[in-house]
C-alpha cells in the first residue's frame, strides 16, 4: 500500500517524507488556496517546490472544464516535473481529457469519484489513479468505504490498471480499513499518518522499560 500525503504545506510534505514512509502527495485547488498560492508562476513554482522534496507522484489539478482548456492545462502542468500526475475532474470533457493524456503517456488522477459508476468510466478511459472520497460521502450518511471495497472488486475482476486511491480520509481507522478492503493508495492529512503510531500501550511500554533500565544502572 502506498502512502500519499493530501496537503500543499510544505512543512507537513517535509515532515511526512523524513519519517521515511511516505511515496506521493496529492492537492487541490482548495489546498493551494489554503497555502495562499496563486496565479500561473506561484502555482507552477509551488508544485516545482513539492516535487523537490518527495520521490514520488505529485497530483496536480487541473482548473478547466471543457475538454481543450483541460489538456492545455494538463500538458503545462506535466511539464513542471516528471513526478507530476494530472489530476483532472470526473466530469465528461474530463474522461475525455484523460483518455487523451493516456494516449500521450500523460498520467492522470481522476478526482471528485464518488459511485462505483464514475469508477469504471474513468478505467475505461485509462486513468492511472482513481480518487474516491470516503470522507465526504460519510458526511452525507453514504459509506464510503463500501464504495472503496465495490470499487477494488470491479477492477480486479477485469485487471483493471488503474490504481484506486483513497481520498477524503478523515482518521486512522479509514486507513486501516482501505488496508483490509485492497486500496492501492491512501491519501491522508498528516495527523493520519502519524495518528498510526499511537498507542497506549507502546507509551505505557516504553515508560516501564526506561524506569526499569534507570534502577538497574543507578
Ligand atoms: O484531495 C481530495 C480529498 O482528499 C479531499 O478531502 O477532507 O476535503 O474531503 P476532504
Amino acid at each position: 500500500m502506498k502512502f500519499f500525503i493530501d496537503t500543499a504545506n510544505l512543512t507537513e510534505i517535509k515532515e511526512a517524507y523524513d519519517l521515511g514512509v511516505l511515496d506521493g502527495v496529492t492537492t487541490n485547488p482548495s489546498l493551494m488556496a489554503k497555502e495562499g498560492i496563486s496565479g500561473d508562476e506561484k502555482v507552477k513554482n509551488h508544485y516545482k517546490a513539492i516535487c523537490d522534496i518527495v520521490d514520488g507522484n505529485v497530483s496536480a489539478e487541473v482548473i478547466a472544464t471543457d475538454f481543450d482548456e483541460i489538456v492545455r492545462e494538463g500538458k503545462e502542468l506535466a511539464k513542471i516535473d516528471d513526478k507530476i500526475v494530472v489530476k483532472v475532474p470526473m466530469i465528461k470533457e474530463g474522461i475525455k481529457a484523460i483518455k487523451y493524456f493516456s494516449s500521450e503517456g500523460i498520467r492522470t488522477n481522476c478526482t471528485l469519484v464518488f459511485s462505483a459508476g464514475q469508477a469504471i468510466l474513468a478505467a475505461k478511459a485509462g486513468a492511472s489513479y482513481l480518487s474516491p472520497f470516503i470522507g465526504r460521502l460519510d458526511d452525507i450518511s453514504f459509506d464510503g468505504l463500501d464504495l472503496i471495497g465495490q470499487i477494488v472488486h470491479i477492477y480486479q475482476n477485469y485487471g483493471f490498471e488503474t490504481e484506486v486511491l483513497a481520498a477524503s480520509i478523515r482518521h486512522t481507522m479509514h486507513l486501516v480499513k482501505c488496508a483490509e478492503l485492497g486500496a492501492d493508495v491512501v491519501t491522508c492529512p498528516l495527523k493520519v499518518i502519524t495518528g498510526l503510531l499511537n498507542h497506549p500501550l507502546t507509551d505505557k511500554g516504553l515508560a516501564q522499560f526506561l524506569a526499569d533500565h534507570a534502577k538497574a544502572n543507578s
